[in-house]
């Protein structure tokens, strides 16, 4: 009766949620962060449970790479919850999709609306709008914690606009936008060489040269350097007056993958 929660997430919305379900789903319930190591032994488990953040409608590609990956014989109910700051559009019917390509099965999805934090579209919202999402969340994943619980094979409905055009905006975001995003980061004098964003960088794309972070070509956008940064030091584009935002029940060390790098 074990529940595998496996989690993405660069601002903490979406670990948030997956700490929010591991409290309120029935039965012994465990995390793993993707990209996954070998904790994860994936037969032991009744259900597989997927949260991350929706990028351009679709998914995290660390995420894609992973279902691509999976080997699932025992046949776990498995579900998607996706977290998403403006909208979600096809993002579940285009993970599902996936799930199919790569012969498994996605039996539920759900979707909820979180703090956007992409900082091209503006960034983290203002702070009546933050909390405005904050204080909702909890009614509708408690709703989302029942269902899965009751292994509800429920997705929601789809408009033609995002099924038609979801996927054309996800292959310009993993084609054109991916492989660009390392280029657009610069650091202003503000840092301080602490290293976080080294630490906590999900593909190792952060080195440190001569104290300051530099960027390489695997580059997921999770952004969580940009909003992690304790000075708020690194821009993408022209960004010195966007708000920096995490989750407030999300911890850093959550995130911590790699010893800082002056030890
Ligand atoms: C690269 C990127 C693309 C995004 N695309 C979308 C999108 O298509 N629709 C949307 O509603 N939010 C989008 N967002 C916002 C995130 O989905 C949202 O803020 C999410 O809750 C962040 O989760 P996290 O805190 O776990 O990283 C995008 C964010 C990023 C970084
Ligand atoms: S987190 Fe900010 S201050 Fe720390 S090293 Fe990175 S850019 Fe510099
Ligand atoms: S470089 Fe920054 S935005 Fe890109 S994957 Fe690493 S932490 Fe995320």
């Amino acid at each position: 009766m074990t529940t595998a929660l496996l989690w993405f997430s660069g601002t903490g919305n979406s670990l948030a949620t997956a700490q929010f379900l591991q409290k309120n789903l029935s039965g012994k319930t465990e995390l793993f962060r993707i990209p996954l190591d070998d904790s994860f032994v994936m037969t032991e488990y009744e259900k597989i449970i997927f949260v991350f953040p929706v990028y351009a409608w679709g998914y995290p590609r660390i995420v894609g790479k992973l279902i691509e990956s999976l080997k699932l014989p025992h046949n776990p109910f498995t579900a998607a919850v996706v977290t998403y700051g403006g909208g979600a559009g096809n993002t579940l019917e285009f993970t599902k999709k996936k799930f199919e390509k790569s012969g498994l099965h996605l039996d539920a999805g759900f979707q909820i609306h979180l703090p956007e934090n992409y900082p091209p579209f503006g960034g983290a919202p203002k702070a009546e709008k933050i909390k405005e999402l904050l204080d909702s969340a909890p009614d509708s994943l408690k709703e989302i914690a029942l269902k899965i619980d009751k292994k509800e094979k429920e997705f929601p409905k789809v408009g033609w606009f995002s099924s038609l055009f979801g996927p054309l905006a996800y292959w310009f975001f993993a084609e054109m936008g991916l492989p660009r995003a390392g280029k657009k980061f610069s650091v202003n004098d503000a840092c301080t060489s602490c290293g976080i964003c080294y630490q906590i960088c999900p593909v190792d794309n952060i080195k440190m040269e001569a104290g300051r972070p530099t960027f390489g070509s695997k580059c997921e956008q999770c952004f969580g350097c940009f909003h992690w940064c304790p000075v708020s030091a690194i821009q993408y584009g022209k960004t010195e007056k966007q708000t920096r935002y995490h989750h407030p029940d999300v911890k850093l060390s959550s995130f911590i993958r790699r010893k800082n790098h002056s030890l």
